[in-house]
């Protein structure tokens, strides 16, 4: 697959045609629609129209990734407060999943140890409108077709982290960055390409904005497609790519 090993700018539905079933495995976080400051993406979008464009999105997925392969999908569990409406991302993102032809595996429930507590209550010490706040994001692990892997391959992962990692709660930092409003830590799709994927497997983030999943996937030993509509941030994730020493 000539796409291989590169961060292609442009619209990843459109360039997601270009490589029908040539993907082992799908690491990706794509917008939440909260109205996160992004380079040229509004992420203020009418909620039918943003899940609408998640279908498309998420149908390109199922193209491209091969037959018996899998997709980590990370979410919100739940937003909101005063200003959005209050939602489930992971509710309608499983089902959005089903929809298109994805069978449900697993949630991940991922949650962020150093992240601080809550300072708005609602109303405060009264049930008349408490503000329940839910400190969790969520990985959904999805397959195309059968879960299992009939085909061979080198797998890198550790008996110790084998054992933590299928526990599907797993504790990471967020990481923050000067450059790019909302990174994964590197941590996050190092785990999912580690438990989900071979050695020299080809992993793609539809949405890789400053290249976490590449990075992982590259010192992994895997073989990454990252795609972003923004050139400013396929500028930092080949950036930060090309910094690895290998
Ligand atoms: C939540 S961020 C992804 C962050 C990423 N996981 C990381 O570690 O940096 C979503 C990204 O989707 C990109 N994006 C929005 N619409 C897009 C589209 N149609 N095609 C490709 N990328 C898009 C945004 O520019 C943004 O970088």
């Amino acid at each position: 697959m000539k796409e291989v090993n590169k961060i292609i700018c442009g619209n990843s539905i459109e360039v997601m045609e270009e490589f029908p079933e040539r993907i082992d495995l799908i690491v990706t976080s794509p917008p939440y629609n909260i109205g996160i400051k992004y380079d040229n993406y509004n992420d203020s979008r009418p909620f039918d129209e943003y899940y609408e464009w998640c279908r498309e999105w998420l149908c390109s997925c199922y193209k491209a990734l091969k037959p018996n392969r899998r997709i980590a999908l990370n979410v919100l569990l739940n937003i909101g407060n005063s200003k959005i409406r209050r939602d489930s991302p992971c509710v309608r993102f499983s089902n959005l999943l089903e929809q298109v032809g994805f069978n449900l595996h697993s949630i991940i429930i991922w949650e962020d140890p150093t992240r601080s507590t809550l300072s708005a209550w609602g109303s405060w010490m009264s049930a008349s409108c408490p503000y329940i706040y839910c400190p969790y994001e969520v990985v959904i692990i999805a397959s195309k077709g059968n879960w299992k892997r009939e085909d061979k391959g080198v797998s890198d992962i550790s008996k110790d982290e084998f054992k933590r990692w299928v526990n599907g709660i797993w504790k990471i930092p967020t990481a923050h960055s000067k450059s790019f409003p909302v990174p994964f830590p590197e941590e996050l799709p190092r785990r999912c390409i580690k438990l989900l994927s071979y050695v020299d497997d080809v992993i793609l983030d539809p949405f890789c904005g400053s290249g976490a999943t590449c990075m992982a996937a590259k010192k992994l030993k895997r073989r990454y497609v990252g795609i972003d509509v923004s050139p400013n941030y396929c500028r930092l994730a080949r950036n930060r790519v090309k910094m690895l020493l290998f």
